[in-house]
C-alpha cells in the first residue's frame, strides 16, 4: 500500500492504492511504517511523499465510514499527519492529480508542498456530509486567508494548482514528472531546518474584522445551505481555529465537530449519494441478461441534433463541448439561425466567464454544422431527436432518419416520457433505437435519463451510457413507461401538490415547505420556470382538458383531477416567460416571483364554488403529501424493473430533479424514515382520497416492510 525507495540520499515514500490511493488503514500504517525507516537510514537526507498511478491520495477511504472500527484504527490519518510532522528531515509532498479531502491534510503535515500544474486541491468533505477532520480546518487558516479557508472548506470546491499557489497552499508549480521534480525540490531543502516548516506551530492568519468576516460568511451559509448542516459546523470549526489558543484545543474542537457529524443521518445519506452516483455505470438489464462488464460501447465520432430549440440547442452545445462534430437540424432557416444564435450565446457566455479561451471557442464553433438537409446526416453515429412532445411528429422524423442514416447509426430521442418503443416501430432498426432524456439546460445539467425499449440492443445501451460520461454527465440506464422514472414520479408530486391547493394551501406555502425540506425551488416555482403551457399541452394530448368548469371537472377517469393549471394556463399566465404564472414576475422573463392576488383569489373561489372547506394545511403534511406518493412511484417503478436499482431513482432525483442531497434521495430518504412508517401513511392517506388510486402503497413497498416487521 506503500512503497520506498531510496534515490541518492532522497528516500521516495509512495502510495500505492488504487485507484485512487484512498488513506485506508493498510495505507496509513503503510505511510508511517515507511516514513520510520527513512528516519533511521543514514543515507536518507530528505523525503518525497507522492501518490502511484492517477492522483496524490484523494482523501480518506470513505467506504470504512461505516465501519468506525477500521476507520479509527491505529495509526488514524491524525497520528499519520503528526508522525509526517514530526519528522526531523524534511518531507516534500509532491501532487499530481486531485489531492483532496485527507490527502491534502496529509500535503499539509509535510514541510514543503509542489504541484503539478494540472493538479487540483481541495476539501470536499462538506459534500459527504462531514468536515476536514484530519487537522484540515486548522491547517488551512494557517496557510492561507480566512475567506479563502471559509470558502473552500464551505463549498467544498477544489482550487487550481495555480490557484493553490497564490493562496499559499503550494510552495511550487512544475510542470512534467512530479516525481523527479519532488526529488530535486527535496534535495534542494535537505538541510533546512524543518521547524519553522511545521504549520501547527503557526499562528493563524487573523485580520482585525475577522469576526465581521465570520459573522457575513455564516449569513451566508445558512441562506445557501438550505437545510443542510455541513457546512455550517465546517464554519464552526474553521472559527475553532481563531478562538482556541492553541492548535491542539483547535483540533479537539474538530474532533468533537467532526463526531456530530459523523453520527448524523445527513452525513450517511451523502455519502450513500457519493457511491450512488457511482454505481449507475455499473448498469445491468437483468431481464435481458446484458450489462456494462459485457456490452461495449461503439465511438460516437460525429453527431446530429434534430430541433434547434432550447433542448436541442443545450445539447448540440454539450456535443461540441467534447469535440463531437454536430449537424443542427431544423425545418426552416428561421428556426435553425435561433438555435445557432442560441449556441453562440452560450460560448460567448463561457469566453466571458474565462472558462474558454477565443481559440477554443472558434473550434467550438468549427465544430457546429447547421442544416437544413436530412442528407446531411448520412454518415453520422448517432442522432438526437430533440423536437416538442408530439408522437405523431418524432415518428415522422424516426421514419425519415431510418431511411438516411447508416446503417448502424443510433437513433436516439429526448422524449421526457413518450414510448420509446412506438418509435422505434417505425423503423428498420429498432435495436438502435433509445431514449436520452437531457435536463434543461442541457449543456449544464448533469443527468441524462436514458431509456432502453424492448428491442434496444445492448451495445447501444453501453453507447449511449459511455457518451453521457464523455459529456461529463451522470446516465441512468431504465426501461421505457410513460414519464420513465422521473416524470413519472414527479407527477404524483405535482398532482398532489394540486390538491392541497384546492384544500387550503397557497402556492407560496407548499413552495415554502418544499425549499425549507431542501428543494432549490417549490414545485409551483418550478412549473413557472419550465412553463405551464407543456404539462397543459400534455394533458391536451391525454384528452384530459375541455370538459367544463362543472363539479364533475374535478375527476378524470374515475380519478380526482384539478383543473386549476388548465385554468391558470388558459389565462395565458405561462410562468416567468410571460411574466405571470402561479406568481406574479412583473414582467415576461422576470425571475423574481412574488405572490398574486388575482391566482390566490382564484385558488379560494374554486374551493369554495366546489364546496371544499379550506382548512390550515402544516407543513408535515404537505411534505407527507407531495412526497410520500413519489416514494411509492418509486417502488413501484422497483417491482416493474423499470429501474433497477434503489440507487438509480436517487441518482435521477438528485441530479435532476433537485431533490436535497443531504436526504440521499427519495428512496434512501424512505429509508431513513422508516418503510413501515411511510407504509402506515399511504394507507391512511388512501383511506382519506380513495378516489386517488396512487395512494394504493406498491406491493414491493409492502413486501418489505413485512419482511423487516418479520425481522424485528
Ligand atoms: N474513498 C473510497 N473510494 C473512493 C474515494 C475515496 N475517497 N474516492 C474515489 N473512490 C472510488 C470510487 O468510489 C470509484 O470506485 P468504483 O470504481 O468502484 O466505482 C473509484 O474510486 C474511482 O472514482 P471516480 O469514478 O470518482 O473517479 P474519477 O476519476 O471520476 O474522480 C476523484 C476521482 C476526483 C478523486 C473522485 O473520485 C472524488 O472526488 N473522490 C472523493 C474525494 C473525497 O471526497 N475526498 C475526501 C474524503 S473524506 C476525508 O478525507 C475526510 C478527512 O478529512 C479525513
Amino acid at each position: 500500500m506503500a512503497e520506498l525507495t531510496l534515490v541518492d540520499d532522497v528516500a521516495v515514500l509512495k502510495v500505492k492504492y488504487p485507484p485512487v490511493n484512498a488513506l485506508g488503514s493498510a495505507v496509513r500504517s503503510g505511510i508511517v511504517e515507511c516514513l520510520q525507516k527513512a528516519s533511521v537510514n543514514p543515507t536518507v537526507k530528505s523525503v518525497v511523499l507522492c501518490g502511484d498511478g492517477r492522483t496524490f491520495p484523494a482523501g480518506a477511504d470513505i467506504s470504512e465510514f461505516n465501519s468506525p472500527a477500521k476507520a479509527n484504527k491505529s495509526p488514524n490519518i491524525i497520528e499519520v499527519i503528526h508522525a509526517i510532522e514530526a519528522s526531523e528531515k524534511p518531507v516534500v509532498a509532491a501532487i499530481h492529480g486531485t489531492a483532496l479531502g485527507g490527502g491534502l491534510e496529509l500535503a499539509l503535515g509535510c514541510h514543503y508542498r509542489i504541484i503539478r500544474k494540472d493538479g487540483m486541491v481541495g476539501f470536499p468533505e462538506v459534500s459527504l456530509g462531514i468536515l476536514p477532520g484530519g487537522s484540515g480546518t486548522q491547517r488551512l487558516p494557517r496557510v492561507t486567508e480566512v475567506t479563502d479557508a471559509l470558502t473552500m472548506i464551505t463549498s467544498g470546491r477544489p482550487v487550481s494548482a495555480k490557484q493553490a499557489l497564490s493562496k499559499g497552499i503550494v510552495d511550487k508549480v512544475v510542470d512534467g514528472d512530479i516525481v523527479k521534480h519532488g526529488i530535486s525540490f527535496a534535495k534542494s531543502v535537505a538541510n533546512q531546518p524543518v521547524g519553522p516548516r511545521r504549520i501547527s506551530d503557526w499562528k493563524v492568519n487573523a485580520p482585525q474584522d475577522v469576526h465581521k468576516i465570520f459573522d457575513e460568511m455564516r449569513r451566508s451559509v445558512i441562506r445557501t445551505s438550505r437545510g443542510a448542516i455541513a457546512p455550517l459546523v465546517c464554519l464552526q470549526s474553521v472559527e475553532a481555529a481563531f478562538i482556541c489558543p492553541t492548535y491542539q484545543e483547535g483540533l479537539q474542537r474538530e474532533a468533537e465537530l467532526m463526531m456530530t457529524l459523523m453520527t448524523s443521518g445527513q452525513a450517511r445519506a451523502q455519502q450513500h449519494a457519493f457511491f450512488a452516483e457511482r454505481s449507475v455505470a455499473k448498469w445491468e438489464v437483468p431481464s435481458k441478461g446484458v450489462g456494462y462488464k459485457t456490452a461495449k460501447p461503439v465511438p460516437i465520432r460525429s453527431a446530429a441534433v434534430i430541433g434547434a430549440g432550447t433542448m436541442g440547442a443545450g445539447i448540440t452545445m454539450a456535443l461540441i463541448s467534447i469535440g463531437i462534430p454536430t449537424y443542427l437540424v431544423e425545418q426552416n432557416e428561421k428556426f435553425l439561425m435561433r438555435g445557432v444564435e442560441t449556441i453562440k450565446g452560450y460560448v460567448g457566455y463561457n469566453v466571458q466567464k474565462g472558462r474558454t479561451t477565443a481559440s477554443q471557442a472558434q473550434r467550438l464553433q468549427t465544430l457546429l454544422k447547421p442544416t437544413l438537409d436530412y442528407e446531411d446526416l448520412r454518415g453520422v453515429d448517432i442522432v438526437i431527436e430533440a423536437v416538442f412532445e408530439n408522437m405523431k411528429v418524432k415518428k415522422e422524423i424516426f421514419a425519415r432518419l431510418d431511411s438516411v442514416c447508416k446503417p448502424d447509426a443510433i437513433l436516439a430521442s429526448n422524449t421526457s416520457g413518450l414510448n420509446i418503443d412506438e418509435m422505434a416501430a417505425v423503423t428498420k432498426r429498432p435495436e438502435s433505437v433509445i431514449g436520452m432524456h437531457f435536463f434543461a439546460p442541457a449543456h449544464v445539467m448533469k443527468l441524462v435519463e436514458n431509456i432502453y425499449g424492448e428491442k434496444t440492443s445492448a451495445v447501444a445501451m453501453a453507447t449511449v451510457m459511455d457518451l453521457s460520461k464523455k459529456l461529463k454527465k451522470i446516465g441512468v440506464l431504465v426501461g421505457n413507461c410513460h414519464g420513465f422514472v422521473g416524470n413519472r414520479m414527479m407527477a404524483r408530486y405535482v398532482t398532489e401538490a394540486l390538491f392541497l391547493l384546492e384544500e387550503g394551501c397557497l402556492p407560496h406555502e407548499i413552495d415554502q415547505a418544499l425549499r425549507d425540506f431542501g428543494f432549490p425551488m417549490g414545485i409551483f416555482q418550478a412549473t413557472d420556470l419550465s412553463g405551464l403551457d407543456i404539462g397543459y399541452k400534455g394533458r391536451q394530448e391525454q384528452g384530459l382538458i375541455g370538459t367544463g368548469n362543472t363539479a364533475s371537472a374535478r375527476y378524470r377517469n374515475g380519478q380526482r383531477y384539478c383543473p386549476l393549471p388548465d385554468t391558470i394556463a388558459e389565462m395565458g399566465r405561462l410562468g416567468q416567460k410571460s411574466g405571470k404564472g402561479w406568481y406574479n414576475y412583473g414582467k415576461p422573463g422576470g425571475r423574481i416571483p412574488e405572490r398574486d392576488p388575482e391566482v390566490e383569489q382564484l385558488i379560494v373561489d374554486f374551493s369554495n364554488k366546489h364546496g371544499i372547506k379550506r382548512r390550515k394545511i402544516y407543513p408535515d403534511e404537505i411534505i407527507e403529501r407531495c412526497l410520500y406518493p413519489l416514494i411509492n412511484e418509486g417502488f413501484k417503478i422497483l417491482q416493474e424493473g423499470i429501474a433497477n436499482k434503489m440507487e438509480d431513482i436517487d441518482i435521477v432525483w438528485l441530479c435532476g430533479y433537485g431533490w436535497p442531497r443531504h436526504t440521499g434521495g427519495p428512496m434512501f430518504y424512505a429509508k431513513q424514515v422508516g418503510l413501515q412508517r411511510i407504509y402506515e401513511r399511504l394507507l391512511h392517506y388512501q383511506k382519506t382520497f380513495h378516489q386517488s388510486s396512487y395512494w394504493q402503497p406498491a406491493g414491493f413497498l409492502k413486501k418489505m416492510t413485512l419482511q423487516l416487521a418479520n425481522k424485528l
